[in-house]
């Protein structure tokens, strides 16, 4: 279980040279919010095309945007042979992911993800959900896009505070895995242009760590250095703080001293946030709720130098 993954400067104008764009129904899925420049690129390549534009935001990852697309292709009569090509952030990627694995059982789906961080981490791995009654992916599914297709010029339109946040889940990779990346981020004196090899490099990443482990039974909970943290710091401010922020914050408590200093620099050089106001007991009741605590003691990751890490099973109460 592997999607194909290609990435190239200014692909989006030759997406009909790696997806058969003739043959079939094409339902293109993207926000309100992604320039659509991006899914015009696309359809204007397809035979017959249809675009959704879901609202954009967290919130419209829901059952309701889930059965209005499910409505929609019903009514335009998509089989079981036809295609989904998600064209944006996360958001998009996980509500077109979890549409394509349902609908009559499954469909084909390709995915050009057109934020950093859904180009380094929500593109790889098969992972979809969606949220109800305000819990975030509550039902979703493994189903991997056939070809996901990263086109790095997208990132050009994408604010700068959304790029560090996609940033931020490279850092986390290099951090765990790669020294020869931390540093090419660290160093960097123009991101814009080291952006190709950052996403390639932490694509393999992750793809390696996926397929030792694609059901996320064990290694792939590595991916989870700075989560402890960053979920519970993520979900008590409300959407205040981004996810890549969140992680950031998280990352630090769990690097040991030669690691550290590192980390923290390279954070503060993109403008990522290291600590944050909220009360340590929020924190803590947050951390208890979370998925991955098993009794009083939780298992995290730590880095300890950069380019390696280890798990260990820590005391709740020890953690904040
Ligand atoms: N499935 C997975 O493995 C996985 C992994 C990580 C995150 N996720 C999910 O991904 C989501 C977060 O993804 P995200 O950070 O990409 O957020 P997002 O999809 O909400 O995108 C952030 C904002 O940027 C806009 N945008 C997207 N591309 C743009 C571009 N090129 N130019 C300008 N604006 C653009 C979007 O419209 C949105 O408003 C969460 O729902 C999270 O649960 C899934
Ligand atoms: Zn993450």
């Amino acid at each position: 279980m592997k999607s194909q993954v290609i990435v190239k400067k200014e692909i989006l104008s030759r997406i009909n040279s790696y997806i058969d764009l003739d043959s079939f129904l094409t339902l293109i899925i993207t926000d309100n919010a992604v320039p659509a420049i991006y899914c015009q690129a696309v359809a204007s390549q397809a035979a017959n095309a249809f675009i959704f534009t879901m609202s954009h935001g967290e919130i419209h990852k829901s059952l309701e945007t889930y059965y209005d697309i499910i409505s929609f292709m019903l009514e335009k009569g998509f089989s079981r042979n036809d295609r989904i090509i998600a064209v944006g952030g996360g958001v998009v990627g996980d509500m077109a992911g979890f549409v394509a694995s349902s609908y009559m059982r499954g469909i084909d789906f390709y995915y050009v993800p057109t934020t950093l961080l859904s180009q380094v981490d929500a593109s790889v791995g098969g992972k979809n959900a969606i949220n109800v009654d305000g819990v975030k992916n509550v039902i979703g599914a493994f189903y991997f896009p056939k070809i996901v297709i990263i086109d790095p010029q997208t990132l050009n339109t994408l604010p700068q505070r959304q790029l560090y946040n996609g940033l931020s889940e490279a850092i986390k990779m290099a951090a765990c895995f790669d020294e020869q990346l931390f540093s090419l981020i660290e160093n960097s004196t123009n991101l814009k242009e080291d952006l190709p090899i950052i996403i390639k490099k932490a694509v393999a990443i992750k793809e390696s760590v996926v397929a030792n482990d694609p059901f996320e039974t064990d290694q792939r909970r590595v991916l989870n250095f700075g989560h402890t943290i960053g979920h519970a710091v993520e979900a008590a401010s409300n959407g205040e703080i981004l996810h890549g922020e969140a992680v950031s914050i998280g990352m630090l408590r769990f690097a040991g001293p030669n690691a550290a200093p590192r980390i923290k620099a390279v954070l503060e050089k993109y403008q990522l946030p290291t600590e944050c106001d909220i009360e340590p007991s929020v924190l803590r009741q947050y951390i208890i709720h979370d998925k991955k605590s098993v009794g009083d003691n939780i298992m995290v990751v730590k880095v300890d130098e950069i380019g390696s890490y280890k798990f260990e099973s820590i005391n709740i109460n020890q953690i904040i």
